[in-house]
């Protein structure tokens, strides 16, 4: 079974996590912006992650599912992940309250990887970087590893 990752990240963070998952379940991860035309043949597991950046999905990610033709995912089963900052930890009041209203990017990359046809195997998840540039909180990247092997082996 071929697994991809496709990620997007700005600090690492979100890299870690692809590379880290695609590791344990014998895939690729392949960051947007070197993802080849053909990158998607033969896929039966495709995860795609991204930072959240003002409650979305970085913009290339966002154009690439925009720009995937109905149907792309047909048979591939799909699942998305963001990474994020925790609530208790925005040091912000007004970005709390907004982080509450607005989400993750999870769930927008999730809407897109279903619109292309993606048969979703996982709700979207999320995982938690201390602070913008990171690093990753402690034991996200086992959390992350382990979510991407229940996709694997179902
Ligand atoms: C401009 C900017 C906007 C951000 N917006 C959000 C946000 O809306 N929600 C959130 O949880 N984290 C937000 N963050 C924190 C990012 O999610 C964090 O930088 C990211 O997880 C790091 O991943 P990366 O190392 O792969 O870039 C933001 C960070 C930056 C720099």
């Amino acid at each position: 079974m071929k697994s991809l990752v496709v990620y997007d990240s700005v600090f690492g963070n979100t890299e870690k996590v692809a590379q880290a998952m695609a590791t344990a379940i014998g895939g690729q991860a392949i960051k947007i912006d070197a993802l080849g035309a053909d990158a998607l043949e033969g896929v039966a597991l495709l995860l795609v992650g991204s930072p959240t950046r003002a409650f979305r999905p970085t913009p290339a990610i966002s154009t690439w599912l925009k720009g995937l033709p109905a149907g792309k995912l047909a048979g591939v089963r799909a699942a998305a992940f963001d990474t994020r900052i925790s609530v208790e930890d925005a040091n912000s009041a007004i970005l709390r309250v907004m982080v509450k209203l607005f989400g993750w990017a999870a769930k927008p990359i999730a809407k897109g990887l279903a619109k292309a046809g993606g048969q979703l195997a996982a709700e979207p998840e999320g995982y938690y970087v201390g602070a913008s540039e990171g690093p990753l909180k402690e034991g996200e990247l086992e959390r992350a590893v382990a979510w991407a092997q229940a996709l694997a082996s179902a």
